[in-house]
């Protein structure tokens, strides 16, 4: 941490504004910073996306995004060192089973046993994610997440992982962001495997719930204790308040927001979606819905933004249109709204996920981040984790059982199709030389842990 100068601004929020045993960590995924020519990983869908030109900034893929293989232990010293209380990473599928199915990578498994054991040793809890996007290359050449086999592949590597560091994981989710998995890289087409297909995307959809279900099942048959999983939530606003818009808004909000949380709580899934992907859903899907919906021991939430959109009758269903809002944004072009935190909060805490403990799993923002004398000084995150702090502590004020809070990320990242270009990180990373600056939002939020 030389040449690292501590600024004096603080956050509003501080650690005993929440309830006792409320956790504070970071997070990160295996893809996004371990590096992934390293330690006999075998190769992603996202290392043959990245590969195709057009698909990512600069071509950028994560064959040493932050080098975390290696440099784990001094990443860990920096979560003690502010303070944190948890830590949450994911194993990569592709690194613990480089066929994707059959024998283990020893070098893989011993890396997450050693990481574990790194958490635990510098008093944080590990908080695992088993799939955060890196499908091992061999599966997605059999059609990934369209086909109906993977929910057996991804229980079998759930419970190899879960054999190696289950005694020694606080909580493990199944799968990140499920609307990532099916809709934004089958439907969308941004990410890996970038299709733009509505049954590759009805597919997936359904088969992203049954591998959690069946995932679910198999670990609670090991004994496995709080299984979750994470989802994301974005606010889908109308652009205008005629019915039209309000309905489309309604369209989007079903298929982002509904659709995974309804079918995994013994809802069912929402007609609105099913009006436009119904007839291509897999044969038989009604079936599936018992076994995708095993209770749950807790719900992680992730919140960055909201959206507007417009009806859009011109084009084939949703039949809605992106409208760019007029919020403050972040690098991203992301609005900055943290009352959508608190009312995603709300609504799963009253609603769906009622009597379930949740975590905000992930919050934060990419920034124009610039060093300038070995510092970086970003008081636009400062006050983004402030404003979303301060969300969190009105759910709770209003009766939810949030248990603790993620900052996304703790070090600048690979951020998929955006490459190296966008920095979330509460820590620079130089990807020349792999140095970690702390950034003034990490020592404030250091400061506001120790208060
Ligand atoms: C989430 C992802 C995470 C990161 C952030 C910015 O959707 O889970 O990997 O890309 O967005």
């Amino acid at each position: 941490m030389t040449g690292d100068r501590p600024v004096t601004d603080d956050l509003h929020s501080a650690r005993s504004d929440f309830p006792p045993g409320f956790l504070f960590g970071a997070a990160t995924a295996a893809y996004q910073i371990e590096g992934a020519s390293f330690g006999s990983a075998g190769p992603s869908h996202w290392d043959s996306f990245a590969a195709t030109p057009g698909n990512v900034v600069g071509g950028d893929d994560g064959s040493i995004a932050c080098e975390h293989y290696h440099r784990w232990p001094e990443d860990l010293d920096l979560m003690q060192a502010a303070g944190f209380d948890a830590y949450r990473f994911s194993t990569s599928w592709a690194r613990v089973m480089p066929d994707g199915t059959g024998t283990p990578n020893p070098e893989g498994l011993d890396f997450y046993d050693r990481l574990v054991d790194g958490v635990l040793e510098r008093g944080m809890k590990p908080y695992l994610t088993l799939y955060h996007w890196d499908l091992p290359a061999v599966l997605a050449m059999k059609g990934g997440w369209t086909n109906r086999d993977i929910a057996g592949w991804f229980s079998n590597y759930a419970e190899v992982v879960y054999d190696r560091i289950g005694d020694r994981v606080a909580a493990t989710a199944t799968i990140n962001e499920p609307w990532c998995v099916a809709w934004l890289s089958h439907f969308v087409g941004v990410h890996a495997p970038g299709l733009r297909d509505i049954r590759a995307a009805a597919h997936a959809m359904h088969h992203v719930l049954l591998a959690h279900g069946t995932a679910m099942q198999a670990l609670r048959a090991k004994g496995a204790k709080d299984l979750g999983i994470v989802l994301n939530f974005e606010t889908a606003s109308p652009a205008t308040d005629t019915p039209a818009d309000i309905a489309a808004a309604g369209r989007a909000d079903a298929i982002f927001n509904r659709w995974f949380i309804e079918a995994m709580t013994g809802q069912g899934y929402p007609q609105e979606v099913l009006d436009g992907i119904g007839p291509h859903m897999p044969a038989g899907w009604q079936d599936d819905l018992d076994t995708i919906a095993q209770p749950l021991d807790w719900l992680g939430v992730n919140y960055y933004t909201r959206a507007l959109y417009a009806d859009a009758p011109d084009m084939p269903w949703p039949a809605c249109r992106a409208i760019e809002g007029t919020l403050p944004k972040t690098a991203m072009g992301w609005e900055i709204r943290p009352e959508g935190l608190r009312e995603f909060l709300v609504r799963m805490g009253q609603g769906p996920a009622r009597g379930l403990p949740i975590y905000v799993t992930e919050n934060g923002m990419a920034g124009d981040d610039i060093l300038e004398g070995g510092a970086l000084h970003d008081p636009v995150r400062m006050g983004f984790i402030d404003g979303h702090l301060a969300a969190a502590r009105e759910a709770i004020a209003e009766g939810v059982d949030l248990r603790g809070f993620f900052y996304w990320s703790l070090l600048d990242n690979y951020e998929w199709a955006f490459g190296y270009a966008k920095r979330f990180g509460i820590v620079h990373v130089d990807y020349d030389t792999q140095k970690r600056t702390p950034k003034a939002s990490y020592h404030a939020l250091s400061r506001a842990l120790a208060r």
